[in-house]
């Protein structure tokens, strides 16, 4: 089933908006974040817990899937959601990221990537092709084209191969989904370019020239400077389709997430909520913290006063400081409960702001209370 977005409000301020997809496993209500799972499975949390913090939807990884469990186990289970008990949408990365930031001995070429697996040293070559087909064994709702994050810095040159690449690459996975696939799921292009407003203009048109049902940026937050990718993202979600989901891969921190919805931006992964939780930064209303300092030793307080979450209902910062610096397995766990609770509550008040055409009035108020912050 084709996906369906519905948009249900726009701000008056500025290009901050509201909407329903419609997949047909079920609505996600955007602005949204979404949890990665990298191998089926949130890192520490059980689906339970992802229902709990009001996750709509999870991100799987192509490139982990394929090399383990592998497409063979995946489909005594018909994918991915029965396999893992997740009845929600699911979204997958197609590989192209991971293949050059994991794997070794990564090839290029025209036809696709040749690389080692990080687990056993095997040799695999994934081309579009195959990566959309690999995604339609884990039955992912929403799979994403190959495509190759161009790294930074790269030249103007460099950058403008690498992006035209990654536009012949998205044809060929279009193309796959929709001869060779049952258009049960969706397919969402990238759009690349790098640092370089032509380039990422260029790559729009290619892209969004395509008529996928949704599209993201990529290529953002690998190292470049914070006012940098704004400026990218902000020049980029400008010119993309106003009837459609748009998705900025890989990002970020609560207030980069804040801006890029001011700036027209729907979608948003990131392992930020759950790596930080399991090295004990979590985050707060007034800022972020780090649990194992020493002066919450005694401290009786919740971790976040206003937070409703499990472990906020249940435990002290002294006892989730005891079980982190003990390293205590149920310190993953709860920590990583109330980073995804944090995030989601996030993009739902943000949601709530927008429907309400109050976003600019509530994104001070946001500023605001990390001010006068923990830390
Ligand atoms: N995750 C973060 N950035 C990217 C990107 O540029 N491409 C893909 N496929 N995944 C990403
Ligand atoms: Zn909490």
């Amino acid at each position: 089933m084709r996906l369906t977005y519905t948009k249900e409000a726009q701000s008056t301020e500025c290009r901050a908006r509201a909407a329903t997809i419609k997949t047909r496993r079920g609505e996600i209500k955007t602005p949204i974040f979404m949890p990665v799972g990298t191998v089926g499975s949130v890192k520490a949390v059980s689906v339970e817990d992802l229902e709990e913090a009001g996750a709509q939807i999870i991100l799987g990884n192509t490139y982990h899937l394929y090399l383990r469990p592998g497409t063979e186990v995946l489909d005594v289970f018909g994918g991915l959601h029965d396999f893992m008990k997740w009845k929600h949408p699911i979204l997958t990365d197609s590989g192209g990221f991971q293949f050059f930031s994991l794997a070794k001995l990564t090839k290029r070429t025209e036809e696709g990537v040749s690389f080692q697996s990080h687990i056993d040293g095997s040799r695999h070559v994934f081309t579009p092709e195959r990566s959309i087909e690999v995604q339609n064994h884990i039955d992912s709702d929403i799979m994403m084209c190959l495509d190759e994050c161009t790294p930074y810095p790269s030249d103007h040159r460099a950058t403008k191969e690498s992006m035209e690449l990654t536009t012949r690459w998205a044809q060929r996975c279009f193309d796959f989904w929709q001869q060779e696939t049952d258009l049960r799921n969706n397919a969402f292009g990238i759009v690349q370019g790098g640092m370089y407003k032509d380039l990422r203009s260029a790559s729009v048109e290619q892209i969004c020239g395509i008529d996928f049902p949704g599209y993201s940026i990529g290529g953002l937050s690998v190292g470049e400077p914070k006012e940098l990718m704004m400026e990218m993202g902000e020049h980029t979600l400008a010119l993309m389709p106003e009837e459609k989901p748009r998705y900025i891969m890989g990002v970020g921190t609560p207030s980069d997430i804040v801006e890029l919805v001011m700036m027209g931006a729907d979608m948003f992964d990131c392992v930020m909520p759950s790596r930080n939780a399991r090295n004990g930064k979590l985050f707060t209303s007034e800022g972020a913290l780090n649990i194992a300092n020493q002066r919450y030793r005694k401290d009786e307080k919740p971790l976040d006063p206003v937070c409703t979450c499990y472990t906020c209902r249940n435990y002290s910062r002294a006892y989730l400081r005891h079980l982190y610096k003990s390293k205590e397995l149920l310190a993953y766990r709860l920590n990583t409960i109330h980073n995804l609770h944090y995030y989601m509550n996030l993009v739902g008040e943000i949601r709530q702001a927008i429907m309400e055409d109050r976003f600019m009035a509530w994104r001070k108020g946001f500023y605001a209370a990390m001010e006068g912050g923990i830390q």
